[in-house]
């Protein structure tokens, strides 16, 4: 079958997408593009216009995806979600428990939606979530805002903490499972 591409000019995200698709012996190509986002407060709408905006300008051979997340923290009414990269970019970590130094509840989520571009005629609009909570410090490795979320269910550990194993929990996983059902039923 042929390589699938991702289009992302972020590292992190590309090395995870590659370990999830090492497991099931799909080739995945690092397309490292930046791409003009457009505004919307919805990750799923993003993506979808940006698929279009490749597939419009020609500049990507299909098979190919694009990936859009965020962290909505329930308390500061969804900020950052749709601005998290602009948000860690210019307060990072530190600022959002600044931020949320005197509140009690705690809760928030990750999403990751992807658009993928199957052929001239389908796109796909995938969608994972995974709940969570903020802690009171940043706690572990990992980039963006891995060392501030634990997901449910991963005894409290950070996605900073959880090393490779975050895959397991986090939003992106769940979002590139299905990702991959679509394509071993199209492309097997
Ligand atoms: P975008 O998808 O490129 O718009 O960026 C979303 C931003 O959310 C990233 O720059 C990170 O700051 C944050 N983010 C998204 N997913 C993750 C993750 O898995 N771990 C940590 N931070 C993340």
């Amino acid at each position: 079958m042929a390589d699938i591409r991702f289009v992302t000019s972020n590292e992190h995200k590309f090395e995870e997408i590659r370990r999830m698709f090492k497991k099931r012996k799909i080739n995945v190509l690092w397309i490292r593009a930046r791409y003009e986002e457009p505004r919307g407060d919805a990750n799923r709408e993003i993506v979808l216009k940006s698929a279009h905006t490749l597939i419009k300008e020609n500049a990507i051979d299909p098979p190919f995806f694009v990936e859009d997340s965020g962290l909505f923290i329930r308390c500061l009414g969804g900020f950052p979600g749709p601005y998290s990269s602009y948000v860690f970019r210019k307060i990072g970590c530190k600022g959002i428990l600044r931020l949320m130094s005197n509140e009690v509840d705690r809760s928030a989520e990750f999403v990751s939606s992807i658009a993928f571009v199957a052929d001239s005629r389908r796109i796909f609009v995938i969608e994972g979530r995974v709940h969570g909570t903020i802690p009171q410090s940043m706690r572990g490795e990992g980039w963006g805002f891995d060392p501030i979320f634990q997901p449910h269910g991963a005894g409290g550990l950070t996605f900073g903490e959880l090393g490779k194993h975050k895959d397991r929990f986090s939003h992106r996983g769940r979002a590139v499972g299905k990702l991959i059902s679509i394509i071993e039923s199209l492309f097997y």
